[in-house]
């Protein structure tokens, strides 16, 4: 009896090791697009901070709410009760923390378009492939690598 038990718990562990390797890796980019730092993707996440400098909530929450630049109100409702006015064509960010992980927050903000092509979200901290970008805007992103890293900070805050 001891030894059938032994032999199924083997086959169940050779299966799952099985299974485990038929697991598609996930697909790997490197981004190297000077003068944005280079970060790597990792499936449907960056999972390395942009910055040594840890993300500071605080700031972050100025960020995400800066009028030209942030722009998160424009399309998602927010839990900001001082924000006169919320969009309701993208999900609700309200818990957005206890729904994402941080490497996937990041490549969200990044570069949204890499999650869902078709998306109209902003992508805050992209350079590449973008077509006719008028001359003002060349080499610019909305966002400084910190600006990412502060406003993941701030949005991991929202459970
Ligand atoms: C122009 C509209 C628009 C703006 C501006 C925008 N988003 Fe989005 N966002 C969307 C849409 C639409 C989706 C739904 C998924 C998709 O389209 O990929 C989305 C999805 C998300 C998600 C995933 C939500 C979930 O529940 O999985 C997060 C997180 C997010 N946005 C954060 C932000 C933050 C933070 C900002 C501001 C810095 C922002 N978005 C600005 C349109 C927008």
């Amino acid at each position: 009896m001891v030894r059938l038990v032994l032999a199924i718990a083997l086959l169940v562990a050779a299966g799952t090791a099985a299974f485990a390797q038929q697991q598609p890796a996930p697909r790997v980019i490197e981004v190297n697009t000077p003068p944005l730092v280079p970060y790597r993707i990792v499936g449907n996440t960056i999972p390395e901070p942009l910055t040594a400098q840890p993300g500071d909530p605080v700031r972050g929450k100025r960020v995400v709410t800066d009028a030209t630049n942030g722009t998160c109100v424009l399309c998602h409702a927010m839990p900001l009760p001082e924000e006169p006015n919320h969009g309701n064509i993208a999900p609700s960010l309200a818990g957005i923390g206890s729904r994402i992980t941080v490497p996937e927050l990041r490549l969200r903000l990044v570069d949204a378009k890499r999650i869902n092509p078709d998306t109209i979200m902003l992508s805050y901290y992209r350079l590449h492939d973008l077509t006719r970008v008028q001359q003002q805007y060349v080499g610019r992103t909305y966002w400084a690598a910190q600006d990412v890293e502060d406003a993941i900070a701030y949005l991991m805050t929202l459970k």
